[in-house]
C-alpha cells in the first residue's frame, strides 16, 4: 500500500497557498489529511480539496501535531516563527520563502535538477525564489552539456509575485486609469503598476542590486553547486498578472549552437521548447499561466561574441505554479519516494 502523508499548508488563503492545494490534487499527492492554515483573519473561512470543504484554521505552535509535511508560503517571518514548532513536531518544512535558502544545512531544490539534495535534510527543505526557479530549470540542460561559465538575465516578473493584493492592485489601478483617474493607490508596490514596469524588486543592497537580484545569483550558484559562475541581474516588475519571463544572455565553457540547444532543451524534464519564430511563436506569459513547464524560446547565437560559446534565450514560466507550487509539491514527492 502506498503511504500516506498528513500535510499542513501554512499561508493556505494565498495566492500561492491556494496554488499548493490545487496541485496536492491535481498531482494526486498520498495526502492522509490536509490542514489548511493562515491568519486570525482566515480561520472559519472553507476552501475546497478533492470535493471536500476543509476549514481554514489559526496558524499556531500547536498546528503541527501528527503532520508530516508542512508547506509554507506565509512569508519569511511566519516560517522563521514556525520553523522550530514543525521541527519539533518531527515534520519536515518545505518552505517557499527566503528565511532559510541560503543556510547551509538546508538544502535548496529544483527537483528537476539538484533532486538528491533533498535527502540531506535535517527538517526543512527550501524552495527556491521564483525567478531562480524558472531560470535554473531552463538552463541547466544546457549547463550540464557545456558547462555555463557567465549568465545575464532580465526579468519580466507579474504581480503575482507579490501575493493576491498585488495582482489584485494590477486590476484596480487598471481599471481606475481607464476611467480616467489621475492618481491611483498604490499599497503593494512602491509605484503605479497599472500601464507601468518597476526596476526595483525587494530592497536596495549597498552595491546597488536588489535583494531579489542577489537571490537569482547566489540561489543559482547553490543549486547547481557552482560559484565560479559569474552571474548579474536586473529584476523588473511589469503589469502582467501571472508568470514571470526572463531575458537570459548564456555564456559557456564550450561552443554550442542553436541546434544543440533546442535538442537538449526538447530533451530535459520541465521545460517545453517554443521556438518557432517563422510563425510568430515564442514563450509568452499567458501561454505559460497555468502550465506546469517553463516555456523556453527565441533561441539565438550571441552576435556581440564571434566565439559560438555564448546564446540569447527568452522564457516564460508560471511564477505561482514551477515558480513555487509546483516545486513545493515536487519536493514533497521526492520525500514520499
Ligand atoms: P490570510 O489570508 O489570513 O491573511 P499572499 O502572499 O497571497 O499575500 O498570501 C499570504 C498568506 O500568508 C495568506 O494565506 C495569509 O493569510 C498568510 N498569513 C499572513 N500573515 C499571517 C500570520 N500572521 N499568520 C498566519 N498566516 C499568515
Amino acid at each position: 500500500m502506498t503511504k500516506e502523508f498528513n500535510v499542513a499548508i501554512a499561508g493556505a488563503t494565498g495566492a500561492v497557498g491556494i496554488e499548493m492545494i490545487k496541485t496536492l490534487e491535481k498531482r494526486n499527492f498520498p495526502v492522509k489529511t490536509l490542514k489548511l492554515l493562515a491568519s486570525k483573519r482566515s480561520a472559519g473561512k472553507t476552501l475546497t480539496f478533492k470535493g471536500t470543504e476543509i476549514v481554514v484554521e489559526e496558524l499556531t505552535e500547536n498546528s503541527f501535531k501528527d503532520i508530516d509535511i508542512a508547506l509554507f508560503s506565509a512569508g519569511g517571518d511566519i516560517s522563521k516563527k514556525y520553523a522550530q514548532a514543525v521541527v519539533d513536531a518531527g515534520a519536515v518544512m518545505i518552505d517557499n520563502s527566503s528565511a532559510f535558502r541560503m543556510d547551509a544545512d538546508v538544502p535548496l531544490v529544483v527537483p528537476e535538477v539538484n533532486p538528491s539534495a533533498a535527502l540531506a535534510h535535517k527538517g526543512i527543505i527550501a524552495n527556491p525564489n521564483c525567478s531562480t526557479i524558472i531560470m535554473v530549470v531552463a538552463v541547466n540542460p544546457l549547463h550540464q552539456a557545456k558547462k555555463l561559465k557567465r549568465l545575464v538575465a532580465a526579468t519580466y516578473q507579474a504581480t503575482s509575485g507579490a501575493g493576491a493584493p498585488a495582482m489584485q492592485e494590477l486590476i484596480d489601478q487598471t481599471q481606475d486609469l481607464i476611467n480616467g483617474a489621475e492618481n491611483v493607490k498604490s499599497e503593494n508596490f512602491v509605484h503605479q503598476i497599472g500601464f507601468n514596469i518597476i526596476p526595483h524588486i525587494d530592497a536596495f543592497t549597498d552595491n546597488g542590486y536588489t535583494k531579489e537580484e542577489l537571490k537569482m545569483v547566489n540561489e543559482t550558484r547553490k543549486i547547481l553547486n557552482d560559484d565560479s559562475i559569474n552571474i548579474s541581474c536586473t529584476c523588473v516588475r511589469i503589469p502582467v498578472l501571472r508568470a514571470h519571463s526572463e531575458a537570459l544572455n548564456l555564456e559557456f565553457e564550450e561552443a554550442i549552437t542553436v541546434d544543440e540547444a533546442r535538442e537538449l532543451i526538447k530533451n530535459a524534464a520541465g521545460v517545453e521548447l517554443v521556438d518557432d519564430v517563422a510563425n510568430n511563436v515564442y514563450p509568452m506569459p499567458i501561454d505559460a499561466s497555468d502550465k506546469y513547464d517553463v516555456l523556453v524560446g527565441r533561441i539565438r547565437q550571441d552576435i556581440s561574441k564571434e566565439d559560438g560559446k555564448s546564446l540569447d534565450i527568452f522564457v516564460s514560466g508560471d511564477q505561482l505554479l514551477k515558480g513555487a507550487a509546483l516545486n513545493a509539491v515536487q519536493i514533497a514527492e521526492l520525500l514520499a519516494k
